[in-house]
Parts: structure tokens; sequence; C-alpha cells
């Protein structure tokens, strides 16, 4: 069985461990502290017999949710862990009357991008040379929700 919830401070080191195996330029613990006490800020943890499966951090911006991170440990991808994780996001995103879900994903990243186009996912903005550690291209994309 897997669960979701809220993000705790004792969840950072099992998440730090998440984050490293899974991006070249990962988050600063910091990062992650400081998210747990930003009002506007979503952090969940999916987990699994007591282990921490992925997580993800997002923003609420006035209608819009804006998804800054989402990961999951090597060891248990392709078994659904992002996906429940996207269904209860997309789930509150309808709750509270969003009118986008959004992210930035780098186009070196065709995992990431199957998973987002899975999801209804448009591919609507290009920004290049974005990520400092390898030079790669970003895309936005982009969900609406009142037509996907
Ligand atoms: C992208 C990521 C979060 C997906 O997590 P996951 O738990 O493995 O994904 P799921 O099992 O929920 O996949 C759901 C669907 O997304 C698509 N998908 C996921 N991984 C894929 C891959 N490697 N190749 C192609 N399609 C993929 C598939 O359609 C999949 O459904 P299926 O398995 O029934 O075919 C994971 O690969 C990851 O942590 N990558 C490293 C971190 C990262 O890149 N994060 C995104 C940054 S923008």
């Amino acid at each position: 069985m897997m669960r979701i919830r809220e993000m705790r401070s004792g969840d950072i080191p099992e998440v730090m461990l998440i984050e490293k195996e899974s991006f070249n330029d990962p988050w600063a613990e910091i990062h992650f502290y400081s998210e747990l006490y930003l009002p506007v800020a979503i952090t969940w943890v999916a987990v699994s017999t007591g282990k921490i499966a992925g997580y993800l951090c997002c923003w609420k911006i006035e209608d819009e949710l804006h998804l800054n991170n989402i990961a999951v440990r090597r060891d248990v991808r392709r078994k659904g862990v992002a996906q429940k994780m996207m269904n209860k996001l997309i789930r509150l995103a309808r709750d509270e009357g969003k009118r986008i879900i959004t992210l930035e994903v780098s186009d070196r990243n065709p995992a990431a991008i199957a998973f987002y186009e899975k999801n209804g996912f448009l591919r609507e903005g290009f920004r290049p040379n974005y990520y400092e550690h390898d030079h790669a291209n970003a895309l936005i994309l982009t969900k609406h929700m009142e037509t996907t």
C-alpha cells in the first residue's frame, strides 16, 4: 500500500538520497526545508512499506500550480508512484478551481516528458540554454484544467 502525505523535516535526509540519484543539479537540503515553511508550497511524499518512494514540490500562485520538483526512487520507477502523486495534484487543482498546472523540464529528459504528456501537458514554451549545469534547453509544459 502506498500513501501520500505532507513532507516533514524528518523525511528530508531520505528525500535527499532520491534527489541526488535523480538529478545532476540536485536541490540543496536547505531548499526542501524552506519549502516546508512556505505558505504557497505543496510538499508531499509518497510512502510505501515505511520508505519514501517519491516526492513532489509545487507552488500555488493565484490560479496556477507550478510543479517545481517531482522524483521517484530509482528502484521503484515505472510502478505508478509519480502517477499517484500527479492524480492527487490534478484532483487538488480541480477542487480549488485552478486554471493551469505548469512546469519546466529539460528537453534531455524523455522519461519526464513522456510522463507529463501522458497527463495532458502541452508544450507551450521553450527557454534555450536554461540549465546552468549542462546548458540544456527547457520546455515549458502546461496542463489546462478546463480542456484536458
Ligand atoms: C519522471 C519520473 C518522476 C516518473 O516516475 P515513475 O513513478 O517512474 O512514473 P510512473 O510509473 O507513475 O509512470 C506513469 C507513466 O508515465 C510514463 N513514463 C514514466 N516513465 C517513463 C519512461 N522512463 N519512459 C517512457 N514513459 C515513461 C509512462 O506512460 C508511464 O505509464 P506506464 O508505466 O503505464 O507506461 C521518474 O522517472 C523520475 O523520478 N525521474 C528522475 C527525476 C525527474 O526527471 N523528474 C522530473 C523533473 S521535471
